[in-house]
């Protein structure tokens, strides 16, 4: 059975509502830290669950938060990423629609513990439905006391507040973000100096994922060890998978760190196997930015191991034969997958997205992506994808954020996997015929020279 922490109500109707959620045990969490504990042990317990971010980096929650610069009277913030701005990846949006109030209860919880007077949740421009939905959630909360001027007495204060993107991945990086949220172009900040010293207007910030912040509830109301009970390893917990692709049923899955990677495609209780019968090809683990993985290294180890949906499985064997669980976007494509039409999307995309400061991923994007469509238009050459592998490999840690990384990693691992496919496409122009088709349909202009 698979485990639910985070949607174990999700099927309740009406839990969208205040009423509903409140009846099922809604801001426990709450009055538990605020009437109970202390900033201090509640962040003991976030530190003993052993929670890591679920925005992609995996990076212990606990330990974040610890890093965070308490200068007297200085204002501190709470910053929830609710961007979802990464390829394959659906799931802040899945929890913010079906449970609303779980993230604004998270969001109270955790600022208590971080001492933050004042939160916000910036989400991307194209949910703005969930706006109106968290909008209203928010507006129960105050309502019936949970947020606002002394919460339940306590001398606790709080007020949440929501701001909208305008639609860019990089915005989903939290120094862009934050200067997204200072009315600035999103564009990624120099660091160090990190958030946790300073941040939103230069005031000490924690900014988390959606699905991280949601997770602080059950911590605070079952205790961290609980929590630390669930999982495999250093990857405790539940995670959210968006999974998607040549699958019998895409869609949003709350799993048990730890569940192997053939069960999670191939039961009826997630994925239900692949669509039309056909045969596994690859599959991008952890939303575009990761590296893809053929079926053999997806389904084992490169030491014949299975794979497991962990942070420590996944990315076993390094970028040569393993990749990276990221924001849990799990991309499955079948036997008539073309990995290199594939991979020019992802190209496309990144160099859309890239914000322009650095070179390297400047230019390095726009190159990769003129290199992937001379190829698929029909005129590549062998000496095309060495120097793709060139490029990816001069924009790989010499740039402000790692958005360089994430237009650089697929392309390294597409090649490494799969160069007869790309050389394929190079040797025998007739398979062009069927690219051409592609281009016309995706409206995609074989413009660039
Ligand atoms: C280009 C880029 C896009 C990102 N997009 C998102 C996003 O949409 N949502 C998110 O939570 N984190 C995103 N991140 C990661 C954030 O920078 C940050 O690490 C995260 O919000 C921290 O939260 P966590 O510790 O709870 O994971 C992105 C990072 C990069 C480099
Ligand atoms: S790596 Fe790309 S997106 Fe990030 S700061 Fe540099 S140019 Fe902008």
């Amino acid at each position: 059975m698979a485990k639910k922490i985070l949607l174990k109500n999700d099927h309740i109707p009406g839990i969208q509502s205040y009423d509903v959620y409140r009846a099922n045990g809604g801001y426990a969490s709450v009055e538990k830290a605020l009437k109970s504990m202390t900033p201090e042990t509640v962040l003991e317990e976030v530190k003993k669950s052993g929670l890591r971010g679920r925005g992609g980096a995996g990076f212990p929650t606990g330990m974040k938060w610890g890093f965070l610069a308490k200068p007297p009277g200085v204002a501190r913030y709470l910053v929830c990423n609710a961007d979802e701005s990464e390829p394959g990846t659906f799931k802040d949006r899945y929890l913010m629609e079906r449970i609303p109030h779980l993230l604004v209860e998270g969001m109270i919880t955790s600022s208590f513990a971080l001492g933050a007077e004042t939160s916000y949740i910036y989400i991307r421009g194209e949910y703005y439905y969930i706006l109106r939905i968290l909008e209203k959630a928010i507006e129960e909360a105050y309502a019936n006391g949970w947020l606002g001027k002394n919460i339940l007495g306590t001398g606790f204060s709080h007020d949440v507040y929501m701001h909208i993107g305008a639609g860019a991945y990089i915005c989903g990086e939290e120094t862009a973000l934050l200067e997204s949220l200072e009315g600035k172009r999103g564009n990624p900040r120099i660091k160090p100096p990190f958030p946790a010293v300073a941040g939103l207007y230069g005031c000490p910030t924690v900014v988390n994922n959606v699905e991280t912040i949601a997770a602080v509830v059950p911590i605070i109301n079952d205790g961290g060890e609980a929590y630390a009970a669930i999982g495999i390893g250093k990857s405790t917990g539940t995670k959210l998978i968006s999974a998607s692709g040549h699958i019998n049923k895409p869609g949003v899955y709350e799993i048990e760190l730890g569940v192997p990677v053939e069960e999670f495609i191939y039961s009826d209780e997630y994925c239900g196997g692949m669509r039309n019968g056909k045969k596994l090809k690859a599959v991008v683990a952890g939303g575009s930015s990761v590296p893809i993985l053929p079926a053999d290294l997806i389904l084992k180890t490169a030491k014949g191991e299975p794979r497991l949906m962990s942070y420590e499985s996944l990315g076993d064997g390094g970028f040569v034969s393993g990749t990276m669980l990221g924001s849990g976007g799990f991309i499955v494509m079948d036997e008539d997958t073309s990995i290199v039409k594939n991979l020019y999307t992802f190209t496309r995309f990144y160099h859309h997205e890239s914000c322009g400061q650095c070179s390297p991923c400047r230019e390095g994007t726009g190159w990769m992506e003129k290199i992937m469509h001379k190829i698929l238009d029909g005129h590549g050459t062998l000496n095309d994808i060495d120097l793709l592998w060139d490029i990816q490999s001069k924009i790989e840690g010499k740039t402000i954020c790692p958005l360089g990384e994430a237009a650089a990693w697929p392309v390294a691992a597409a090649i490494r996997h799969f160069r007869s496919e790309f050389e394929n496409y190079v040797k025998n122009p007739s398979s062009i015929r069927d690219v051409k088709h592609y281009f016309r349909v995706n409206n995609l202009e074989p413009a660039l020279n």
